[in-house]
């Protein structure tokens, strides 16, 4: 390694220890539409900060035993999204982690409140074609299982962006390999802290002050 590469490697280093550390016992969440990605970035993502990594929509199914086509089938989307709303509660009571939501659950107001409370919101913006290609590969989600699925997507795409865009961090993922998305996240995350620093600084010589 160079000395060049080796000292970036430390910088990195350096970076991922302090996100970290400023997150204490909150997490990160992935919010997006369907195929944005935020499975396969959010468990690398974890990986790469030495964070647990949880799923949603995973623990959704878990706790009710079925597949969240079978929900949707045999309850309804009314009924999966109280689900939703009660598991990501739970879940995210247990940070810090990367928690990767469902394309719907930053939608609700109390779970966007709860992940305003217990975590930093991290937007997979992604484009329809990438969308639709990513999709296309797996037959999993009940909203798509229609006649024209692009044309569904293009409804939540227009429903969901405003809302998406309340989001703390936004990051466009285009076609790049989940790699350069999550050095993507970690970049902007490490900015945000810098930013933050030396306001946190700030207070806390404030603080001082007053008890002085
Ligand atoms: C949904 C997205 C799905 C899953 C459910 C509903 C949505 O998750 O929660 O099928 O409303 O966008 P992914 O975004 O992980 O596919």
């Amino acid at each position: 390694m160079t000395q060049r590469n080796s000292a970036q490697h430390s910088n990195r280093r350096r970076q991922l220890a302090e996100i970290r550390q400023s997150l204490g016992q909150n997490s990160l969440v992935l919010i997006g539409l369907m195929g944005a990605g935020k499975s396969a970035v959010g468990r690398r993502l974890a990986a790469s900060l030495d964070l647990p990594f949880t799923d949603a929509d995973s623990e959704i199914e878990a706790a009710a035993g079925q597949s969240i086509g079978e929900i949707f089938a045999e309850y309804g989307e009314a009924y999966f999204r109280t689900g939703e709303r009660k598991v990501i509660a739970r879940l995210l009571e247990n940070g810090p982690q990367v928690l990767a939501t469902g394309g719907g659950a930053f939608m609700d107001p109390e779970t966007r409140d709860a992940i305003k409370t217990h975590g930093t919101s991290i937007w997979l913006k992604a484009n329809l074609r990438v969308l639709m290609k990513r999709v296309g590969r797996r037959d999993n989600r009940p909203l798509l299982q229609v006649d024209n699925p692009e044309a569904v997507m293009k409804k939540l795409m227009a429903e969901r962006h405003p809302i998406y865009a309340d989001a703390d961090i936004t990051i466009e993922t285009r076609e790049a390999p989940h790699e350069v998305m999550v050095g993507n996240i970690v970049d902007a995350l490490a900015s945000r802290l810098a930013q933050e620093t030396p306001r946190a600084t700030d207070d806390r010589i404030e603080r001082q002050r007053e008890t002085d």
